[in-house]
């Protein structure tokens, strides 16, 4: 078995659950990139799982960067985005042009399914144990072809002009169970809450990841209850029709 190196973006959990089953027993280095990342170039041949949410039909900006942080010098490596049952539009080609300009060779991608970290009630219950035996087998796919010789690249689907980076209209709110634990402000993947002011968000920076609702131990941060009304109603109608993990190998 290769050691894959595992680069996710996961605020809410759900791009680790993908990444974990893709990559098994092979999964090596773990990168985190909601954490900044080293500038480093990859050791020669190590395959990179790179493993991403998609925010507005896009991978997120800060992730993107961080990948490029990873230089791949010809390395395979296999792309793979993360969407709560709309679409992933132009993202699996976004992630693949990514890793392509930081010098892999993509030789395999996939979208799969999680819950919605907006709407959870979108898509609940995703990865399922369909998804992850999907995952199993793409994981196995993808590791013949990372020993071939020569490489041969995949194609996927998305826009070459990629639709716009989407603009968050609110950031989570603070109530009054916050207990000022600083655990948002550690964990927050772009430093938008300050760690001497945990009950504050710099709008600026929010890119409504959910990460600090979803791990808040005393659940004090929230979405501001009118948006979140608002999220639900919109996405209401992609609940309906549960999407399937598409593969290209
Ligand atoms: C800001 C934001 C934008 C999103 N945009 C989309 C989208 O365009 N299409 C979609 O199907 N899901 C979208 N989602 C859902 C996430 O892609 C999905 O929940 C993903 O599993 C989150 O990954 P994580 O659990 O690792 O944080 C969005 C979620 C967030 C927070």
């Amino acid at each position: 078995m290769s050691n894959w190196i595992t680069a996710v973006f996961s605020p809410t959990g759900g791009c680790s659950k993908i990444a974990a089953a893709i990559a098994g027993a092979r999964m090596g280095a773990r990168v985190d990139l909601c954490s900044p990342v080293e500038p480093q170039s990859l050791p020669e041949g190590a395959p990179l799982l790179a493993v991403v949410p998609v925010y507005g039909g896009r991978i997120p900006a800060i992730a993107a960067q961080r990948l490029q942080a990873l230089q791949g010098n010809g390395n395979p490596a296999i792309a793979v985005v993360v969407y709560g049952n709309r679409a992933y539009d132009d993202a699996l080609l976004e992630l693949k042009n990514t890793l392509t300009e930081a010098g892999h060779q993509v030789i395999a991608a996939a979208a799969f399914i999680a819950e919605h970290s907006i709407s959870r009630s979108i898509a609940t219950g995703r990865p399922d144990a369909a998804d992850l035996a999907q995952c199993v087998q793409f994981g196995a796919a993808a590791e013949a072809k990372s020993t071939g010789n020569p490489l041969s690249p995949v194609e996927v689907p998305g826009n070459a002009e990629y639709r716009p980076l989407p603009q968050m209209p609110v950031t989570p709110m603070v109530t009054e169970a916050c207990g000022g634990c600083g655990m948002c402000a550690r964990k927050c993947p772009t430093g938008a809450i300050p760690l001497k002011d945990p009950r504050s968000t710099d709008a600026a920076r929010c890119i409504l990841c959910m990460r600090c609702v979803a791990i808040c131990p005393r659940k004090a941060r929230i979405m501001p209850p009118p948006a979140q009304a608002a999220f639900d109603a919109r996405l209401a109608p992609i609940a309906s029709e549960p999407k399937q993990p598409e593969l290209y190998l």
